[in-house]
């Protein structure tokens, strides 16, 4: 048996059959293992993944050590592994795999250990969190690292702040700026799994809710989509004057959320900043109010200043903290304010993630094939590799799209014609 740490192996036969069930959704990633297979890009290659331990993930994992990468893997979320998952992955997969669900700070940082034991030389982060590790270390490990990706707006923050301040010193492949990435995964993937989310956490009927969204980014956007679909009052709260005014023209109710605070039914933060929710919102919030989040870190709610308020709490059902406060009022807190699409659902459908692991897959393999003409940056995806990911996926859905006549690609470049 392959090194590990994981909750259950005999959870890994109903891991397996989920990890099919997702392949079947994945028809890009699939076609690029087939290639994997064949030509063996990543031969050599050592890769420690930081990733949350879905289903999605696994076959990602496949992938990679299709194409000949010694593969790690540890979550990169304490609380969004898939027991059955990663037990699947040790048992049969033969992937080294060190997750799981609830694991507490310390543990998420040996699990992090445990994936860098084998001296990487390629990294692959959802959150930023093996870069950062390993940048504080320094030493040998960091010099060992030829480049790494960084899947998620959160990490890429952290990253090019890193880069601003020449503290990175080795190259990244930003995946979450791809099209294929952000347009799908960050909108109609958190979109569709934090509405998910709570209601598997609440059962409670959105229509005629008030919800509201704390942030209209490409996530915020996906939610408020979502809930408006179900029949909910959107209303959306911003710091950026041109997400704010979008949102207005989208239809939405635009407020500060000490306003909406007072109205909401449920809250949603997607801000990738902290402390959005704060101790003088709950404290006006209606009886009853639901409040999560979908950003990458649980700092968005300031769930302890809420401890603090609290007179009493309980875990009312699974995933479910009531506080009551001392206005008598209670305020009911999602996944302790983790992301709610994966600790209280299963994160991302397949058919999205699809595009989001192929550019992990095709940048894994770039990054490799370049790493001596990268310097120490942040780069966007090559547009090349997000076209194809994107001609793959519309060829998968059956659907056709035109091509450019030679007279337009001629009108197209050329300057003289006007009216
Ligand atoms: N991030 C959001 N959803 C995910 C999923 N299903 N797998 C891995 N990472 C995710």
């Amino acid at each position: 048996m392959v090194d590990h740490h994981v909750a259950d192996l005999a959870l890994a036969g109903k891991g397996k059959l989920r990890i099919e069930w997702a392949e079947m959704r994945m028809p890009v990633l699939r076609l690029i293992r087939a290639r994997f297979e064949r030509e063996k890009p990543l031969a050599g290659a050592k890769l420690a993944a930081c990733l949350h331990v879905t289903t999605e993930t696994a076959n990602l994992m496949r992938t990679l050590v299709a194409g000949g990468a010694e593969v790690r893997l540890c979550a990169s979320n304490p609380l969004s592994t898939q027991d059955d998952v990663a037990a699947s992955l040790v048992a049969d997969f033969g992937i080294p795999t060190f997750a799981v669900c609830g694991e507490d700070r310390d543990t998420y940082y040996s699990h992090i250990q445990s994936a860098l034991a084998f001296g990487p030389t390629l990294t692959m982060d959802d959150g930023a969190d093996v870069v950062s590790t390993l940048h504080k270390e320094g030493g040998a490990r960091l010099e060992g690292i030829v480049a790494g990706t960084e899947e998620t707006t959160t990490g890429v923050i952290r990253l090019r702040a890193m880069e601003r301040d020449g503290a990175l010193r080795y190259p990244i492949i930003a995946v979450n700026d791809a099209d294929t990435k952000h347009l799908f995964d960050n909108r109609y993937g958190t979109g569709q799994s934090s509405i998910d989310g709570i209601l598997r956490a609440t059962n409670i009927l959105l229509a005629g809710q008030t919800v509201v969204i704390c942030g209209y980014g490409m996530c915020g956007r996906g939610c408020a989509r979502r809930a408006q679909g179900m029949g909910a009052h959107v209303v959306v709260c911003e710091v950026d004057p041109l997400r704010g005014l979008e949102a207005v023209m989208d239809g939405y109710r635009v407020m500060p959320i000490a306003e909406a605070a007072k109205i909401g039914d449920v809250f949603i933060t997607v801000t990738g900043c902290c402390s959005v929710v704060r101790r003088e919102h709950f404290s006006t919030m209606k009886d009853g109010a639901i409040v999560c989040n979908s950003g990458h870190f649980d700092v968005e709610l300031e769930v302890a200043a809420l401890r603090e308020m609290a007179s009493s709490s309980r875990e009312i059902r699974q995933f479910v903290t009531e506080y009551t406060l001392d206005n008598g009022r209670r305020v009911n807190v999602i996944g302790e304010g983790r992301l709610v699409n994966l600790a209280a659902a299963e994160g991302h459908p397949a058919s999205v993630m699809d595009m989001s692991f192929a550019n992990q897959a095709l940048c894994a393999e770039y990054a490799l094939k370049n790493s001596t003409s990268l310097q120490n940056r942040v780069y966007s995806v090559p547009r090349e590799i997000d076209e194809d990911i994107a001609r793959l996926k519309l060829e998968a859905m059956g659907v056709e799209i035109d091509r450019l006549t030679p007279e337009q690609q001629r009108y197209l470049s050329s300057w003289e014609e006007g009216t």
